[in-house]
């Protein structure tokens, strides 16, 4: 036992540090990368486990008629990288092998199909790995009920909180196990930042912070503190403080719901309202999801791999739309907002007006290629 606990405080000096460290690091903070000016981009493409390659090889498609151009005259390139499988990085024992590192680092902008995260274990979520790694700190999700009048974005930290050091935890064997949860100052104003100026740039006048600041009092606390900093600068902005509890219930409640524009949140809770939030815009297979840093971004479906469906013989009926609507997000982000609109304005007919070739995910619905092929249609 005594063993147990210097063993663990040494431990947690080495979390310590390395937190002190990275917090430094962002504190210098970094300049962001505008591609407007950009003479060439290079955007990686990541097939990921599961249903992963099915989706994003039918976006590949869509990427390759939008950017027809651009890729004819070398602005962009589309890189398929290898690699990111579960297969490989079990036998490697990395959630993200060092040469494909260095290959995603080798571009600017990622499309991920979901990749597969044991359970338990000490291999960490290649997802997680990814967005320490390139830093991507904003983890930007729009959902949309437009009949409902719901348009909400979600602003998820993305590097912090429980996730930070969630493969680093201690545990006695048979008597306890802890986990570690982390929030930094210059983290919390850097997100809050992202979704106040998101606010201000497109006309909406309310952000909704969402903690658990009455019981994770220092981490929320912090977090909570230095949004509402951040908020002084935008005086035309509206922010309340909200649990994630009573959130959960007010976005299920349509008496309310569609008063909320802009949430921004801690790391956990917003993983888990956006599956919620992406449940009611019609289903996690729907909802689109950008992690992005100064330097890189990665867009990629909010939803897992879906290993049964894989192993009910149904991977071919995935639904794309999830990872159209990431690369729609891409575009957007790539300073090609024309093409980004095109996208959504085609994804919205085949969804929303026509629904022609309607993906259930299941047998009883279009395949995924069947999906796509519509979507070319009317692109
Ligand atoms: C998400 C996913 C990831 C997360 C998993 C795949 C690690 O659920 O992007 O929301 O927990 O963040
Ligand atoms: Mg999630």
């Amino acid at each position: 036992m005594e063993e147990f606990i210097r063993a663990s405080v040494a431990h947690f000096e080495t979390l310590l540090r390395e937190q002190l460290k990275r917090q430094e690091t962002m504190e210098k903070g970094a300049a962001k990368r505008d591609y407007r000016q950009a003479e060439h981009i290079t955007i990686g493409i990541i097939g990921g486990d599961g249903i992963g390659p099915i989706i994003v090889s039918e976006a590949r498609r869509v990427l390759e008629r939008l950017l027809k151009e651009e890729i004819a005259s070398g602005r962009v390139e589309l890189r398929d990288i290898e690699g990111l499988t579960l297969e490989n990085r079990l036998a490697r024992g990395k959630a993200v092998p060092e040469e494909v590192l260095a290959a995603i680092k080798g571009c600017d902008v990622l499309l991920k199909g979901p990749t597969t995260t044991p359970k338990g274990g000490t291999l960490e979520s290649a997802n997680v790995t990814l967005r320490r790694e390139l830093d991507l700190y904003a983890n930007v999700r729009p959902v949309t009920v437009p009949e409902e009048g719901i348009d909400w974005i979600f602003f998820r930290e993305n590097t912090e909180g429980e996730y930070a050091l969630g493969s680093r935890g201690i545990e006695l064997p048979g008597k306890l196990s802890m986990d570690f949860k982390v929030t930094t100052d210059a983290g919390t104003r850097r997100i809050a930042r992202a979704a106040f100026e998101y606010a201000r740039q497109n006309g909406k006048d309310n952000v909704a912070i969402v903690t658990k600041a009455n019981i994770m009092k220092k981490t929320d606390g912090a977090f909570s503190r230095i949004a509402h900093e951040v908020a002084a600068d935008y005086p035309e902005i509206h922010c309340d403080d909200w649990y994630i509890d009573i959130m959960t219930a007010n976005l299920v409640n349509p008496a309310v719901r569609s008063q909320y524009q802009v949430f921004l949140l801690p790391n956990l809770y917003g993983d888990i309202i956006t599956d919620e939030a992406a449940q009611i815009q019609g289903g996690v297979g729907t909802a689109g999801s950008a992690n992005m840093g100064d330097s890189y971004a990665m867009f990629e479906a909010i939803h897992g791999s879906a290993p049964r469906k894989i192993e009910a013989g149904e991977g071919d009926y995935a639904n794309p739309a999830s990872i159209l609507k990431a690369s729609e997000l891409l575009l957007r982000h790539i300073a090609m907002a024309d093409k980004a609109d095109r996208l959504a304005e085609a994804l919205r007919i085949c969804m929303e007006e026509e629904k022609r070739v309607v993906v259930t995910g299941h047998r009883d619905g279009a395949t995924c290629r069947e999906f796509a092929d519509y979507l070319l249609e009317k692109l």
